[in-house]
Protein backbone atom coordinates (compact mmCIF):
# COMPACT_ATOMS: atom_id res chain seq x y z
CA UNK A 1 0.00 0.00 0.00
CA UNK A 2 1.66 3.71 -0.99
CA UNK A 3 2.29 5.41 2.14
CA UNK A 4 0.39 8.43 3.32
CA UNK A 5 2.33 11.91 2.03
CA UNK A 6 3.03 14.14 4.69
CA UNK A 7 1.62 17.65 5.07
CA UNK A 8 3.55 20.68 5.01
CA UNK A 9 1.51 23.46 5.52
CA UNK A 10 3.43 26.87 4.17
CA UNK A 11 2.50 30.12 5.55
CA UNK A 12 3.06 32.90 3.47
CA UNK A 13 3.07 36.59 4.91
CA UNK A 14 3.60 39.77 3.43
CA UNK A 15 6.70 40.20 2.05
CA UNK A 16 8.56 40.66 -1.03
CA UNK A 17 10.26 37.07 -0.52
CA UNK A 18 6.35 35.52 -1.21
CA UNK A 19 6.97 34.71 -5.15
CA UNK A 20 10.22 32.39 -3.05
CA UNK A 21 7.52 30.47 -1.39
CA UNK A 22 6.24 29.87 -5.15
CA UNK A 23 9.45 27.53 -5.47
CA UNK A 24 9.49 26.40 -2.09
CA UNK A 25 6.31 24.66 -2.66
CA UNK A 26 7.80 23.06 -5.64
CA UNK A 27 11.21 21.84 -3.62
CA UNK A 28 8.63 20.28 -0.82
CA UNK A 29 6.73 18.33 -3.88
CA UNK A 30 9.94 16.96 -5.26
CA UNK A 31 11.15 15.38 -1.82
CA UNK A 32 7.22 13.92 -1.58
CA UNK A 33 5.08 16.27 0.63
CA UNK A 34 1.94 17.38 0.53
CA UNK A 35 1.49 21.19 0.37
CA UNK A 36 -0.93 23.41 1.52
CA UNK A 37 -0.57 27.31 1.75
CA UNK A 38 -1.99 29.54 4.52
CA UNK A 39 -1.70 33.40 3.40
CA UNK A 40 -1.80 36.57 5.16
CA UNK A 41 -4.34 39.33 3.46
CA UNK A 42 -1.16 41.43 3.36
CA UNK A 43 0.61 38.70 0.77
CA UNK A 44 -2.12 38.68 -1.31
CA UNK A 45 -0.73 42.28 -2.56
CA UNK A 46 2.40 39.93 -3.62
CA UNK A 47 1.18 36.71 -5.12
CA UNK A 48 -2.39 36.20 -6.08
CA UNK A 49 -3.70 32.74 -4.16
CA UNK A 50 -4.64 31.43 -7.95
CA UNK A 51 -0.66 30.94 -8.26
CA UNK A 52 -0.37 28.40 -5.31
CA UNK A 53 -4.10 27.21 -5.74
CA UNK A 54 -2.36 25.66 -9.26
CA UNK A 55 1.15 24.89 -7.70
CA UNK A 56 -0.87 22.96 -4.85
CA UNK A 57 -3.94 21.82 -6.48
CA UNK A 58 -5.47 22.91 -2.87
CA UNK A 59 -7.67 25.28 -1.77
CA UNK A 60 -5.89 28.55 -0.50
CA UNK A 61 -6.14 29.84 2.77
CA UNK A 62 -6.57 33.30 3.69
CA UNK A 63 -9.56 34.26 5.69
CA UNK A 64 -10.99 33.20 8.65
CA UNK A 65 -14.17 32.99 7.88
CA UNK A 66 -14.42 31.98 4.08
CA UNK A 67 -14.41 28.74 4.26
CA UNK A 68 -18.38 28.18 4.68
CA UNK A 69 -18.01 24.27 4.38
CA UNK A 70 -15.76 24.39 7.15
CA UNK A 71 -16.72 26.86 9.76
CA UNK A 72 -13.10 26.38 11.82
CA UNK A 73 -10.62 25.90 9.28
CA UNK A 74 -7.86 27.35 11.66
CA UNK A 75 -8.49 24.05 13.44
CA UNK A 76 -8.75 21.53 10.54
CA UNK A 77 -5.41 23.24 9.25
CA UNK A 78 -3.61 23.26 12.13
CA UNK A 79 -4.79 19.79 12.45
CA UNK A 80 -3.70 18.35 9.03
CA UNK A 81 -0.37 20.17 9.27
CA UNK A 82 2.57 17.78 10.19
CA UNK A 83 4.70 20.79 9.42
CA UNK A 84 3.87 24.32 9.36
CA UNK A 85 6.67 26.39 7.94
CA UNK A 86 5.99 30.07 8.15
CA UNK A 87 8.68 31.44 5.35
CA UNK A 88 8.48 34.94 4.39
CA UNK A 89 8.05 35.22 7.86
CA UNK A 90 7.73 39.27 8.32
CA UNK A 91 8.72 41.15 11.56
CA UNK A 92 5.12 41.85 12.08
CA UNK A 93 3.90 37.80 12.03
CA UNK A 94 7.49 36.72 13.95
CA UNK A 95 5.72 39.38 16.36
CA UNK A 96 2.32 38.27 17.06
CA UNK A 97 3.11 34.43 17.10
CA UNK A 98 5.96 35.49 19.69
CA UNK A 99 3.36 37.14 21.94
CA UNK A 100 0.53 34.34 21.06
CA UNK A 101 -1.80 36.79 18.66
CA UNK A 102 -3.99 35.51 16.63
CA UNK A 103 -5.94 38.00 14.80
CA UNK A 104 -5.99 36.38 11.39
CA UNK A 105 -6.17 32.61 9.91
CA UNK A 106 -2.44 32.11 9.05
CA UNK A 107 -1.33 33.24 13.32
CA UNK A 108 -4.59 31.48 14.60
CA UNK A 109 -3.02 28.58 12.80
CA UNK A 110 0.65 28.88 14.42
CA UNK A 111 -1.58 28.98 17.69
CA UNK A 112 -3.58 26.09 17.12
CA UNK A 113 -1.00 23.58 15.61
CA UNK A 114 0.51 21.12 17.31
CA UNK A 115 3.14 20.27 14.85
CA UNK A 116 6.52 21.21 14.71
CA UNK A 117 7.03 25.20 13.53
CA UNK A 118 9.83 26.54 11.14
CA UNK A 119 10.09 30.51 10.67
CA UNK A 120 12.36 32.11 7.78
CA UNK A 121 12.54 35.61 8.53
CA UNK A 122 12.67 38.18 5.92
CA UNK A 123 12.85 41.64 6.21
CA UNK A 124 14.96 45.33 5.95
CA UNK A 125 17.98 44.46 7.01
CA UNK A 126 17.37 47.64 10.17
CA UNK A 127 13.83 45.67 10.58
CA UNK A 128 15.49 42.33 11.03
CA UNK A 129 18.35 44.06 13.10
CA UNK A 130 16.24 45.87 15.40
CA UNK A 131 16.63 44.63 19.20
CA UNK A 132 12.55 43.94 19.63
CA UNK A 133 12.63 41.70 16.27
CA UNK A 134 15.69 39.73 17.71
CA UNK A 135 13.91 39.69 21.06
CA UNK A 136 11.17 38.15 19.53
CA UNK A 137 13.43 35.75 17.35
CA UNK A 138 14.90 34.46 20.40
CA UNK A 139 11.43 34.17 22.20
CA UNK A 140 10.50 31.94 19.40
CA UNK A 141 13.35 29.55 19.25
CA UNK A 142 12.88 29.54 23.29
CA UNK A 143 9.65 28.00 22.50
CA UNK A 144 11.36 25.23 20.44
CA UNK A 145 10.79 26.58 17.20
CA UNK A 146 13.31 26.31 14.46
CA UNK A 147 14.12 29.75 13.27
CA UNK A 148 15.93 29.70 9.83
CA UNK A 149 18.43 32.55 10.04
CA UNK A 150 17.86 35.15 7.15
CA UNK A 151 20.59 35.19 4.41
CA UNK A 152 22.80 38.05 3.68
CA UNK A 153 22.60 39.60 0.20
CA UNK A 154 21.02 42.38 -1.69
CA UNK A 155 17.60 43.09 -0.40
CA UNK A 156 14.75 44.24 -2.27
CA UNK A 157 14.88 47.97 -0.64
CA UNK A 158 18.16 48.33 -2.45
CA UNK A 159 20.24 47.73 1.15
CA UNK A 160 22.53 45.15 1.03
CA UNK A 161 22.88 43.33 4.54
CA UNK A 162 21.13 40.59 6.27
CA UNK A 163 17.16 39.60 5.69
CA UNK A 164 17.27 37.89 2.84
CA UNK A 165 15.13 34.63 3.06
CA UNK A 166 17.15 31.52 2.60
CA UNK A 167 16.83 29.51 -0.75
CA UNK A 168 14.02 27.28 -1.11
CA UNK A 169 15.59 24.39 -1.81
CA UNK A 170 18.00 24.92 1.69
CA UNK A 171 14.39 25.38 3.46
CA UNK A 172 12.99 22.16 1.98
CA UNK A 173 15.94 20.61 3.48
CA UNK A 174 15.06 21.70 6.64
CA UNK A 175 11.94 20.48 6.81
CA UNK A 176 13.01 17.49 5.13
CA UNK A 177 15.23 16.87 8.21
CA UNK A 178 13.01 17.68 10.65
CA UNK A 179 10.14 15.43 9.38
CA UNK A 180 12.43 12.49 8.98
CA UNK A 181 14.12 12.38 12.41
CA UNK A 182 13.85 9.44 13.76
CA UNK A 183 11.93 8.56 16.89
CA UNK A 184 14.22 6.00 18.19
CA UNK A 185 13.39 7.12 21.56
CA UNK A 186 9.78 6.41 21.06
CA UNK A 187 7.88 4.45 24.18
CA UNK A 188 11.59 5.41 26.52
CA UNK A 189 11.34 7.73 29.19
CA UNK A 190 14.22 9.95 29.80
CA UNK A 191 14.62 11.78 32.95
CA UNK A 192 16.77 15.22 32.81
CA UNK A 193 18.67 17.23 35.29
CA UNK A 194 19.61 20.82 34.65
CA UNK A 195 20.71 24.09 35.28
CA UNK A 196 22.36 25.12 38.80
CA UNK A 197 21.01 24.65 42.21
CA UNK A 198 20.96 27.57 44.80
CA UNK A 199 21.47 27.15 48.34
CA UNK A 200 20.28 29.67 50.71
CA UNK A 201 22.23 31.56 52.98
CA UNK A 202 19.44 34.10 54.45
CA UNK A 203 16.40 34.73 52.64
CA UNK A 204 18.63 37.47 50.17
CA UNK A 205 22.12 35.38 49.35
CA UNK A 206 22.75 31.54 48.31
CA UNK A 207 25.20 29.76 47.28
CA UNK A 208 25.39 28.96 43.10
CA UNK A 209 27.21 28.55 40.37
CA UNK A 210 26.89 30.19 36.60
CA UNK A 211 25.02 26.93 35.10
CA UNK A 212 22.87 28.11 32.44
CA UNK A 213 20.99 24.91 31.47
CA UNK A 214 21.28 25.17 28.28
CA UNK A 215 22.61 21.52 27.89
CA UNK A 216 20.58 20.30 30.00
CA UNK A 217 17.44 21.77 28.13
CA UNK A 218 18.64 20.68 24.79
CA UNK A 219 19.23 17.53 25.55
CA UNK A 220 15.16 17.90 26.59
CA UNK A 221 14.31 19.21 23.05
CA UNK A 222 16.89 16.72 21.43
CA UNK A 223 14.75 13.73 23.44
CA UNK A 224 11.50 15.09 22.42
CA UNK A 225 11.89 15.34 18.90
CA UNK A 226 12.86 11.94 18.62
CA UNK A 227 9.90 10.73 20.51
CA UNK A 228 10.81 10.54 24.60
CA UNK A 229 8.39 11.25 27.26
CA UNK A 230 10.78 14.10 29.16
CA UNK A 231 11.12 14.99 32.62
CA UNK A 232 13.58 17.82 33.08
CA UNK A 233 13.93 18.68 36.74
CA UNK A 234 15.74 22.46 36.36
CA UNK A 235 17.10 24.43 38.84
CA UNK A 236 16.63 28.09 38.38
CA UNK A 237 17.33 29.40 34.93
CA UNK A 238 16.38 32.31 32.28
CA UNK A 239 15.00 29.52 29.86
CA UNK A 240 11.58 28.98 28.39
CA UNK A 241 10.37 25.43 29.55
CA UNK A 242 10.43 23.61 25.61
CA UNK A 243 6.76 23.05 24.75
CA UNK A 244 5.29 19.65 25.99
CA UNK A 245 7.62 18.50 28.00
CA UNK A 246 6.96 17.51 31.51
CA UNK A 247 9.55 20.53 33.81
CA UNK A 248 10.02 20.11 37.57
CA UNK A 249 11.39 22.94 38.60
CA UNK A 250 13.28 23.16 41.79
CA UNK A 251 15.45 25.36 43.51
CA UNK A 252 17.99 23.77 45.94
CA UNK A 253 19.94 20.24 45.62
CA UNK A 254 17.70 18.67 48.09
CA UNK A 255 14.66 19.68 46.22
CA UNK A 256 16.16 18.22 43.02
CA UNK A 257 17.13 15.27 44.77
CA UNK A 258 13.10 14.56 45.81
CA UNK A 259 12.21 15.31 42.60
CA UNK A 260 14.56 12.85 40.80
CA UNK A 261 13.57 10.21 42.95
CA UNK A 262 10.29 10.42 42.44
CA UNK A 263 11.05 9.78 38.53
CA UNK A 264 14.19 7.76 38.04
CA UNK A 265 12.23 4.34 39.27
CA UNK A 266 10.55 4.82 36.01
CA UNK A 267 12.52 6.28 33.79
CA UNK A 268 14.93 4.53 30.65
CA UNK A 269 17.32 7.10 30.64
CA UNK A 270 18.66 10.00 33.42
CA UNK A 271 21.18 12.19 31.90
CA UNK A 272 22.31 14.94 35.14
CA UNK A 273 23.80 17.91 33.44
CA UNK A 274 23.07 20.27 36.51
CA UNK A 275 25.25 21.79 38.68
CA UNK A 276 24.77 20.70 41.90
CA UNK A 277 26.18 22.52 44.76
CA UNK A 278 28.11 20.33 46.12
CA UNK A 279 27.68 21.99 50.15
CA UNK A 280 24.83 23.84 51.74
CA UNK A 281 24.89 26.30 54.70
CA UNK A 282 23.99 23.98 57.48
CA UNK A 283 21.92 26.92 59.28
CA UNK A 284 19.83 29.35 56.78
CA UNK A 285 19.04 32.33 58.82
CA UNK A 286 15.27 33.44 58.82
CA UNK A 287 16.19 37.07 58.28
CA UNK A 288 18.79 38.98 56.85
CA UNK A 289 22.33 38.89 57.94
CA UNK A 290 23.44 42.39 58.84
CA UNK A 291 27.05 43.60 58.42
CA UNK A 292 28.03 44.77 62.07
CA UNK A 293 25.64 42.45 63.50
CA UNK A 294 26.19 39.14 62.12
CA UNK A 295 29.86 39.46 61.15
CA UNK A 296 30.48 36.08 62.72
CA UNK A 297 28.14 34.19 60.79
CA UNK A 298 28.64 36.19 57.50
CA UNK A 299 32.69 35.77 57.82
CA UNK A 300 32.59 31.99 58.27
CA UNK A 301 29.81 30.13 56.40
CA UNK A 302 29.74 26.41 57.88
CA UNK A 303 28.61 23.96 55.49
CA UNK A 304 26.75 20.29 55.17
CA UNK A 305 27.22 18.26 52.18
CA UNK A 306 24.23 17.65 49.77
CA UNK A 307 23.29 14.33 48.61
CA UNK A 308 24.71 13.66 45.38
CA UNK A 309 21.51 12.81 43.00
CA UNK A 310 24.06 11.05 40.49
CA UNK A 311 25.74 8.57 42.83
CA UNK A 312 22.52 8.46 44.42
CA UNK A 313 20.13 6.84 41.40
CA UNK A 314 23.64 5.48 39.75
CA UNK A 315 23.24 3.32 42.68
CA UNK A 316 19.87 2.88 42.71
CA UNK A 317 20.23 1.89 39.52
CA UNK A 318 17.73 -1.56 37.95
CA UNK A 319 19.13 -4.10 35.36
CA UNK A 320 18.22 -1.59 31.96
CA UNK A 321 18.28 1.45 33.09
CA UNK A 322 21.30 3.52 31.56
CA UNK A 323 22.58 6.67 34.01
CA UNK A 324 24.78 9.29 32.14
CA UNK A 325 26.54 11.61 34.22
CA UNK A 326 28.80 14.98 33.44
CA UNK A 327 32.31 16.47 35.05
CA UNK A 328 32.74 20.02 34.13
CA UNK A 329 36.29 20.12 35.02
CA UNK A 330 39.11 22.58 34.86
CA UNK A 331 41.75 20.05 34.62
CA UNK A 332 42.62 16.52 34.02
CA UNK A 333 39.16 16.10 32.33
CA UNK A 334 39.42 12.74 31.22
CA UNK A 335 41.14 11.31 34.22
CA UNK A 336 38.29 12.55 36.18
CA UNK A 337 35.51 11.61 34.43
CA UNK A 338 36.80 7.93 34.22
CA UNK A 339 37.50 7.93 38.18
CA UNK A 340 33.36 9.17 38.29
CA UNK A 341 32.33 6.32 36.38
CA UNK A 342 32.45 3.73 38.81
CA UNK A 343 32.18 6.43 42.20
CA UNK A 344 28.94 7.25 40.64
CA UNK A 345 27.65 4.20 39.03
CA UNK A 346 26.83 5.82 35.91
CA UNK A 347 27.45 3.85 32.71
CA UNK A 348 28.90 7.06 31.32
CA UNK A 349 30.07 10.30 31.91
CA UNK A 350 30.33 13.81 29.25
CA UNK A 351 33.58 15.27 30.05
CA UNK A 352 34.07 18.62 29.53
CA UNK A 353 36.26 21.16 29.97
CA UNK A 354 35.39 24.34 31.53
CA UNK A 355 38.30 25.95 32.03
CA UNK A 356 38.58 29.23 30.03
CA UNK A 357 35.03 30.33 29.90
CA UNK A 358 34.12 26.92 28.03
CA UNK A 359 31.08 25.05 28.80
CA UNK A 360 29.29 27.11 31.08
CA UNK A 361 26.74 29.59 28.71
CA UNK A 362 28.14 29.26 25.73
CA UNK A 363 26.36 27.55 22.85
CA UNK A 364 28.73 25.34 21.91
CA UNK A 365 30.75 22.31 23.72
CA UNK A 366 33.85 20.53 23.52
CA UNK A 367 33.30 17.22 25.38
CA UNK A 368 34.31 13.57 25.70
CA UNK A 369 32.47 10.39 26.15
CA UNK A 370 33.77 8.18 28.85
CA UNK A 371 32.45 4.63 28.70
CA UNK A 372 34.55 1.70 30.79
CA UNK A 373 35.69 0.98 27.38
CA UNK A 374 36.83 4.01 25.25
CA UNK A 375 36.91 7.95 24.96
CA UNK A 376 35.41 9.51 22.38
CA UNK A 377 35.99 12.90 21.77
CA UNK A 378 32.76 15.11 20.70
CA UNK A 379 33.18 18.27 19.48
CA UNK A 380 33.20 21.14 19.30
CA UNK A 381 29.43 21.06 18.62
CA UNK A 382 26.73 23.00 19.20
CA UNK A 383 24.90 21.74 22.78
CA UNK A 384 21.82 20.22 20.00
CA UNK A 385 24.20 18.73 18.26
CA UNK A 386 26.19 17.28 21.28
CA UNK A 387 22.98 16.44 22.88
CA UNK A 388 22.02 14.30 19.94
CA UNK A 389 25.55 12.29 19.86
CA UNK A 390 25.07 11.82 23.84
CA UNK A 391 21.23 10.03 22.97
CA UNK A 392 22.52 8.36 20.24
CA UNK A 393 25.40 6.45 22.29
CA UNK A 394 22.68 6.37 24.91
CA UNK A 395 20.92 3.99 22.92
CA UNK A 396 23.92 2.22 22.16
CA UNK A 397 24.71 1.62 25.67
CA UNK A 398 21.01 0.58 26.19
CA UNK A 399 21.47 -2.18 23.34
CA UNK A 400 24.18 -4.08 24.89
CA UNK A 401 22.96 -4.34 28.34
O1 LIG B 1 31.09 15.15 41.64
P1 LIG B 1 30.81 16.13 40.57
O2 LIG B 1 29.99 17.29 41.02
O3 LIG B 1 32.02 16.59 39.85
O4 LIG B 1 29.98 15.30 39.49
C1 LIG B 1 29.29 15.87 38.45
C2 LIG B 1 28.11 15.03 38.06
O5 LIG B 1 27.39 14.64 39.24
C3 LIG B 1 27.11 15.78 37.23
O6 LIG B 1 26.46 14.85 36.38
C4 LIG B 1 26.15 16.35 38.27
O7 LIG B 1 24.87 16.59 37.70
C5 LIG B 1 26.11 15.25 39.29
N1 LIG B 1 25.92 15.68 40.67
C6 LIG B 1 24.74 15.40 41.33
N2 LIG B 1 24.58 15.76 42.65
C7 LIG B 1 25.57 16.39 43.31
C8 LIG B 1 26.77 16.69 42.66
C9 LIG B 1 26.91 16.33 41.34
O8 LIG B 1 23.84 14.85 40.71
N3 LIG B 1 25.39 16.72 44.57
Amino acid sequence: MEEMKKTVLIGVTGCIAAYKSCELVRALQKKGYRVKVVMTENATHFVDPTTFRALTNEPVAVNLFAGAADPIYHISLAQEADLFIIAPCTANVAAKVACGLADDLLTTTALATEAPLVIAPAMNVHMYQNAITQQNLKTLAARGITIVEADEGYLACGEVGKGRMPEPAQLAEIVDDILSAPKDLAGKKVMITAGPTIEPIDPVRYISNPSSGKQGYALAQAAQTRGAEVVLVSGPVSLDAPAGIKVVPVKTACQMMEACSESFPECDIAIFTAAVSDMRPSIVADAKLKKGVNDKELSSISLVENPDILKTCGHAKKPGQIVIGFAAETNDVIENAQKKLATKGAQAIVANDVSEGKGFGADENDAFFVTQDEVKPFGPLSKRQLADAILDEALILASTL
